[in-house]
């Protein structure tokens, strides 16, 4: 069969030049950027061609919905950072994660989640899927044995994400895979938060990686965008197909703004996951700071797991409880946390994250405030939690930014 055919590079290139070269040939007009392909439709030499690429009888760029090529440019080159065969892009990371339902899923179906995922992911599981007739079970994040005794019959997959959004809790994906794949199910870990360039789970056995491109891949807060990647048997009989019907597509445009952004990815990760190390170093010894939470630091109980499984890196996230009012209980939290995070001049008050401007949040009022407060009680989220994004900003800029309010909260 004709195929879209790839670049010509040396077979045993590393990672980072991966990162920088991994896509499609250039255009006849010989671009050292990659192209951005803004069209809807490609245009065939004949009715005979175009019949047998509608066949699937040559692999060609056909219609946006699910072939273009700068969508494909940045599918080849997350697929080569993560050591999978293939990827999928798609509209975001909640698409991904949808799509990755509607393909492997059915009535009847069982997954086990944990209980710590990101706020929808858990209301998409818990509430959207289960209107399907798909039950999900949800779990610790970090006890293996509960995973494993939640195991049915019908089973078909598991779902983690890690380190866990806020409290970046870890969790042991060659386990999980072990567990999943014993049951004859499939691991899936959304690797939003520490990206290829500190974590490859298809290395340590997932079958599937989900991506909020929107978070890292971007890494400069423009688009959204998404992505699963996988073997190739999956993408090709699994997603393509559901792509194809469902449309979740991801445009090119962000497809070409997330593909560059995949260039500087590991040196933005690496200065990133430096800095918030060092915050959360420096937090972990503030007075009117009740504990933080970082992988990086010998106090994170899953310290020694994260080393391990993230290339020596904590990744640029830190959230920390703000000390409350003595029996002023969780109201009195609330306010501290807001009064912290509204003391701040430099860093932006918003949910998202992976951006080079710091980012900080109030979880329980933001993104988990669609949760119950057992759902939230369950994955921790308490009121006087405050969660930081730690961007390229200098330091000592976001440490006295942090100070001011921290100085001031009420003891
Ligand atoms: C860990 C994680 N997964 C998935 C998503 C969803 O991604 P998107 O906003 O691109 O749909 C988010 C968004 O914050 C996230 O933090």
């Amino acid at each position: 069969m004709k195929k879209i055919p790839r670049r010509d590079l040396p077979a045993d290139l590393r990672r980072d030049t991966l990162a920088v070269r991994e896509g499609l040939p250039a255009s006849q007009w010989g671009e050292n950027s990659e192209a951005l392909f803004l069209t809807s439709s490609f245009v065939h030499p004949d009715a005979a061609t175009a019949a047998a690429r509608f066949a699937n009888e040559e692999e060609a760029f056909v219609y946006s919905r699910f072939s273009n090529p700068t969508v494909m440019m940045f599918e080849r080159r997350l697929a080569a950072l993560e050591g999978t065969q293939a990827c999928m892009a798609t509209a975001s990371g909640m698409g991904a994660i949808t799509m990755l339902c509607l393909s492997l899923l059915k009535a009847g179906d069982h997954v086990i989640c944990s209980q710590s995922v990101f706020g929808s992911t858990i209301v998409l599981f818990g509430r959207e899927f289960a209107k399907f007739g798909v039950e999900t079970s949800f779990v610790s994040q970090t006890d293996v044995g509960e995973w494993q005794r939640a195991i049915r019959p019908n089973t078909k997959l598991l779902f983690a994400e890690t380190p866990s959004n806020p409290l970046t809790e870890v969790c042991d994906i060659a386990a999980l895979a072990a567990i999943a794949h014993a049951a004859g199910a499939l691991l899936a870990v959304d690797n939003c938060f520490c990206t290829p360039a500190l974590q490859r789970p298809a290395e340590l056995g997932a079958d599937l990686v989900i991506h909020s491109g929107t978070k890292y891949l971007d890494g400069q807060g423009r688009v959204m965008a998404g992505a699963i990647c996988a073997g190739a048997q999956l993408i090709d009989e699994k997603f393509v197909p559901v792509m194809r019907s469902a449309g979740m597509t991801l445009s090119a445009f962000n497809a070409w703004v997330v593909l560059k952004g995949l260039e500087t990815l590991s040196i933005r990760m690496q200065a990133q996951s430096a800095s918030a190390l060092q915050l959360a170093q420096w937090l972990e010894i503030e007075p009117q700071v009740e504990r933080v939470f970082h992988p990086g630091l010998a106090s994170h109980p899953q310290h020694a797991l994260a080393m391990r499984q993230q290339a020596g890196c904590g990744g640029a996230v830190v959230s920390f409880i703000v000390k409350g009012q003595a029996n002023g209980g969780p109201e009195a939290a609330r306010r501290n946390a807001f009064h912290v995070i509204d003391s701040t001049r430099v860093c932006s008050i918003t949910a998202n994250l992976g951006d080079t401007k710091t980012t900080i949040t109030h979880p329980a009022s933001t993104s988990q405030g669609r949760l119950s407060e057992a759902q939230r009680q369950a994955a921790g989220i308490t009121q006087g939690l405050v969660r930081l994004a730690v961007g390229l900003e200098d330091l000592r800029d976001l440490q006295a930014d942090l100070e001011r309010g921290l100085g001031s909260v009420a003891a």
